[in-house]
């Protein structure tokens, strides 16, 4: 069995420790732009003997249209190439690893956010019953998701195409791979499950038809940058923004099946409810994970097993005892730039200011302290 701080081989990244940093939405990206603070803030958590061995970005919009939250960054044009290549040149000098989270809210955006103050879409016109974030007089405010429009089946080969092309750029950019996101809620989550899928045509109904466009979205990224380079967010049971499934079980196993050819350097699996009960159920019976875990091991599915949700360090112990290969981080990555070496040293832990984690500027972002070596 590994521990947290020996190194793992994921697809096509060596990693120096098994501990990895969550992707974590800060709003700290006026224009949708990565900044100079963004890259400040990377660069100390980028260390692997101290920070993570791989860092995940923030979730990041594929699109203007992808955009749900205030002053977070994208991944669409030149000008956002060129300034996430501050925060990757950044990670890569002090010897770290960090992907792109990929990410298309989907429904869970505002007419505000959106190009020409359209509504957002969605798999079917269903309002999510979450908050957003808007950023006024330079204060985070929550408030309501916009009405949806139900896409077009003939929208649906642009989106697996912007997909793509936000891959091709994050390689441009210096990441070394990308994290889709089709966890919490967000729009390939959206397209999964049965409350927020209501369609009549091919990508709606059966659990096939619910999961094609996900399994479009990752056939296309592993052809243009290679699955080797590619991991997959998933969150079975969360209800976070509103998502709901009669029958989390065999839609995820399906899911997992059909990708096991793509040879994936990672699936990461948010236990239970994001930042919430890891026991949280939804469905008929408590989500098995080991069985699901099974499912595409027996399909042939060599992706590393990335793990989440309200992890210490025993918990984290444990779960590599039971055969996962990674353990993500968030919650404790905010407040600990140093986190690795305080888990490895049992060392005291930084809390995180929660008022801060929105919008802002340094001030609970780059300012909490490491350790003295
Ligand atoms: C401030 C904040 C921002 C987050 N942003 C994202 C995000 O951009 N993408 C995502 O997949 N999850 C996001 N999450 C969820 C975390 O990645 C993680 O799943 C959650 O915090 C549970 O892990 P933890 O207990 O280690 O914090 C966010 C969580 C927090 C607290």
């Amino acid at each position: 069995m590994a521990t947290l701080f020996e190194p793992a081989q994921v697809g096509q990244l060596s990693l120096a420790t098994r501990v990895v940093m969550a992707p974590l939405t800060r709003n700290r990206a006026p224009g949708a732009l990565p900044t100079e603070l963004m890259a400040t803030y990377y660069a100390q958590r980028a260390d692997p003997h101290n920070g993570a061995g791989l860092i995940i970005s923030e979730a990041t919009a594929i699109s203007h249209q992808a955009q749900g939250y205030a002053d977070v960054p994208g991944i669409w044009n030149d000008e956002q190439v060129q300034g996430w290549k501050r925060t990757t040149q950044g990670v890569h000098a002090v010897g770290g690893k960090i992907v792109l989270q990929l990410w298309h809210v989907g429904r869970v955006s505002h007419v505000d956010l959106q190009p020409g103050g359209q509504p957002p879409v969605a798999p079917s016109a269903i309002t999510a019953k979450t908050k957003t974030v808007l950023i006024k007089n330079g204060l985070a405010e929550f408030v309501d998701t916009s009405a949806p429009r139900a896409l077009a089946l003939d929208e649906l080969p642009g989106i697996v195409q912007d997909y793509r092309h936000a891959a091709r750029n994050a390689i441009a950019a210096g990441f070394d791979g990308v994290e889709v996101h089709a966890a919490n809620g967000y729009l390939l989550d959206q397209f999964l499950r049965s409350g927020s899928n209501q369609r009549q045509d091919a990508y709606g109904g059966s659990i096939e038809n619910r999961a094609r466009l996900l399994i479009e979205v990752m056939q296309a990224i592993a052809d243009e940058i290679g699955g080797g380079k590619v991991g997959l967010r998933l969150s079975p049971v969360t209800p976070a923004n509103d998502a709901v499934d009669a029958l989390p079980q065999p839609l995820f196993t399906y899911v997992l099946q059909q990708l096991a050819p793509l040879r994936l350097a990672y699936l990461h699996l948010i236990e239970g409810s994001t930042g919430g009960p890891r026991d949280y159920q939804q469905g008929p019976s408590a989500f098995d994970y080991a069985a699901l875990r099974h499912a595409y091991r027996s399909a042939g599915g060599t992706a590393a097993w990335m793990v989440n949700n309200a992890y210490d360090r025993a918990l984290a112990d444990s779960a590599l005892a039971d055969g996962a290969d990674l353990v993500a981080f968030g919650r404790l990555f905010i407040a600990n730039p140093d986190l690795t070496r305080r888990l490895r040293e049992g060392a005291a832990l930084n809390k995180p200011d929660r008022m801060t984690f929105y919008g802002g500027g340094a001030k609970g972002y780059t300012d909490y302290h490491s350790l003295s070596s």
